[in-house]
């Protein structure tokens, strides 16, 4: 027989097959704290309202303690005939402490519960994303100060454009990442508001304080119509949209090290302990977890399209569809929580190839532009300026004689032997002043900008 509790106006039990289809408890048990500390503040409104004696609210809070503790302990059986969380935690607390169990769910519905832990649920997740991003970055920082002048071509469509620094490339992914947990920090003081008092959709005829519920709980204030507060997930939408697009900063920072760790460009060492080998060419050394967090990423782009299809063609208010939200709001928080921890170890330890970084950008071409500029510093308009290059660069790619040993006054008069003074990486850093450009004393200034 069925275990459920909404069961008075049914003559038959619940097809077994129904019961599988509609669980919930196999991936929703593990919002039990966020609903037990719902279900303690709820109970104090209604012991405050009159509706529990201060015996029958203390029986509540104690037996649901105890419940928090045996789940924590292995120790919760989890029934899927009880579908979800919150009627596991209800049904147990009144199979062990009675009459005054049958009373919790008074002024209440699973609709505003589940809207209420999944809130909390976000917020517990974010503050502890927006912590692991800081993580990231600060080994990000690390790698960035001890290569902050190491010279290293900057590319557009990955072929050779400017000079940069290994400092500079990396800052930048620190600069994503910090807008990353900006837009994690906007998620959560949105969402941080209770829906507690919702009821099923039309709030309830006996007043609880949802003030004081929402106090307790952390909460800022109160949603303001229980229709909407019941039927939207944009919490949730607006959490997977930060998390996907901080795993496509990621994926895009895994491609970047997948490549500098080529033999082709070798720019990057990895350390042995965050490489994997083949079980079949002896000599590979392969850079798994940047081509894992790339692929994982995907998964979190994938989570946000699952959520946004799965709302957008609900009639107000609660449909069973919501139920959907959960699998992949947690498979996005746990891979990018994984994601984060592994990456941050992993750059904390990678050693940048300096000399390789070096040879790669001393190629005279990457100046060619500075070249353009020193015209237009003679008095030639920009235009013409890049013609005039262009065609050095022709001669170059023609003759095999490289860019900076080329005869230029040859291809115009207005290069004097000064040209030439262009072809020097260091002063062509340096003299990148402007701000957000890659001068080595303007990344060492935003080195100790950040930390
Ligand atoms: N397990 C449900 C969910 O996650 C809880 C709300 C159920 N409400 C209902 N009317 N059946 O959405």
């Amino acid at each position: 027989t069925s275990a459920a509790m909404w069961k008075g106006r049914f003559a038959q039990d619940t097809s077994s097959l129904v019961q599988q289809f509609g669980e919930s408890i196999s991936y929703d048990w593990r919002l039990y704290p966020h609903d037990i500390a719902g279900s303690i503040a709820h109970a104090r409104a209604q012991k405050n309202a009159g509706l529990l004696t201060e015996e029958e609210f203390s029986q509540i809070e104690t037996g649901l303690l105890v419940i928090k503790e045996d789940i924590e302990a292995g120790r919760f059986e989890f029934k899927a005939s009880l579908e979800d969380i919150h009627m596991n935690v209800e049904a147990e607390l009144t199979k062990r402490i009675g009459a005054a169990g049958a009373k919790l769910h008074t002024a209440r519905s699973r609709n505003d519960q589940v809207a209420t832990d999944t809130r909390l649920y976000c917020r517990t997740e974010i503050e502890g994303l927006i912590a692991d991003l800081s993580g990231l970055q600060a080994a990000l920082l690390d790698r960035a100060e001890k290569y902050a002048a190491t010279v290293l071509p900057g590319y557009t469509h990955l072929q050779r454009g400017q000079p940069v620094t290994v400092g500079h490339h990396l800052l930048a992914y620190v600069e994503m990442l910090d807008r990353d947990k900006g837009r994690l920090a906007d998620a959560r003081k949105r969402l941080n508001v209770s829906p507690l008092g919702s009821g099923a959709l039309a709030g309830s005829t006996i007043n609880l304080d949802r003030r004081a519920i929402a106090a307790e709980l952390g909460f800022d204030g109160v949603t303001t119509n229980s229709m909407d507060a019941i039927a939207d997930r944009d919490y949730i939408a607006e959490t997977l949209f930060a998390t996907g697009l901080c795993g496509v900063h990621l994926s895009r920072l895994s491609e970047d090290l997948i490549l500098w760790c080529t033999a082709e460009f070798g720019f990057v060492a990895f350390s042995d302990a965050h490489t994997t080998g083949s079980s079949l060419m002896p000599q590979k050394k392969n850079p798994d977890v940047c081509e894992l967090t790339r692929g994982k990423t995907g998964r979190l782009v994938g989570n946000l399209m699952n959520l946004l299809v799965a709302v957008k063609g609900l009639p107000l208010t609660y449909n069973r569809d919501l139920q959907e939200d959960k699998p992949p709001l947690f498979d996005s928080i746990d891979t990018l929580k994984l994601i984060l921890a592994v990456n941050t170890e992993m750059i904390a330890a990678m050693e940048i190839r300096e000399e390789r970084c070096l040879t790669a950008a001393s190629d005279p071409m990457l100046l060619a532009t500075d070249l353009a500029d020193w015209l237009v510093k003679q008095g030639v308009p920009f235009r013409h300026a890049h013609e005039l290059v262009g065609k050095a660069v022709a001669e170059a790619v023609k003759t095999g004689v490289p860019l900076d040993q080329l005869d230029l006054a040859q291809i115009d008069p207005v290069y004097t032997e000064d040209a030439k003074s262009v072809f020097n990486l260091q002063r062509a850093l340096a003299a990148r002043t402007n701000p957000g450009s890659p001068s080595v004393e303007n990344v060492k200034a935003e080195i100790a900008r950040w930390k």
